[in-house]
């Protein structure tokens, strides 16, 4: 009998936008001139603009997942020369991307993912950094931990990043996300990802 098999996958997408060069002017002029705006917003000003451009690659990979995807924060990190993100996930937040804004591949570093197991026969971390341009969005499990390396040129690094259905967020938001639809909407998505609902303590 035949046994072998791969036991976990890792869905993971990645996309060229068109018309890049028009959606990028459009993206860039809503950016302050800072590193990060993370946790600034609830919902950031050019959050609409960004999910307007890249609505195709969205519903692809929801397609591709056969799941709903809601985009729930969204962020960008602007890194000068030296700026870097050091290795962290998103947690359980569903999925994320990486939406290369301003990205020089002769001078700059694609994100680096790394495995969540290490190589069988050394043990070492083994990582997979995508071939990226500008343009380009690439699609992860929020838990699946990564870095952005340190901008070693003095040529400004820009992405967006985003999570798609965190699942604390989801549910308290359930009501403007859905509407009348929200109690039958969270559940059939908590059937779906085996959610776990907090226990009920008596006092
Ligand atoms: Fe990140």
């Amino acid at each position: 009998m035949l046994n072998n098999r791969e036991i976990f996958k890792i869905p993971y997408s990645h996309y060229s936008i068109d018309n890049w060069e028009e959606k990028k002017s459009i993206i860039l002029s809503q950016l302050e001139d800072k590193f990060t705006d993370y946790g600034d917003y609830e919902s950031p000003p050019y959050e609409r603009v960004v999910s307007e451009c890249i609505r195709n690659e969205l519903m692809d990979f929801s397609s591709y997942l056969d799941f709903p995807l809601v985009i729930m924060n969204m962020w960008y990190e602007r890194s000068k020369q030296s700026y870097r993100h050091p290795v962290h996930n998103h947690g359980g937040a569903g999925f994320s991307a990486v939406m290369y804004v301003e990205f020089n591949p002769e001078v700059h570093q694609p994100t680096v993912f790394y495995c969540p197991y290490g190589n069988p026969f050394t043990g070492s971390l083994m990582t997979y950094q995508p071939d990226v341009k500008e343009g380009d969005i690439v699609f992860f499990p929020s838990s699946f931990s990564h870095e952005a390396c340190p901008n070693e040129s003095d040529e400004v690094r820009t992405i967006v990043s985003f999570n798609m259905f965190d699942t604390q967020l989801l549910f308290a938001k359930k009501r403007e996300l859905f509407g009348d639809q929200a109690d039958q909407v969270v559940k059939k998505i908590a059937d779906r990802v085996n959610f776990i609902p907090t226990p009920k303590y008596d006092k």
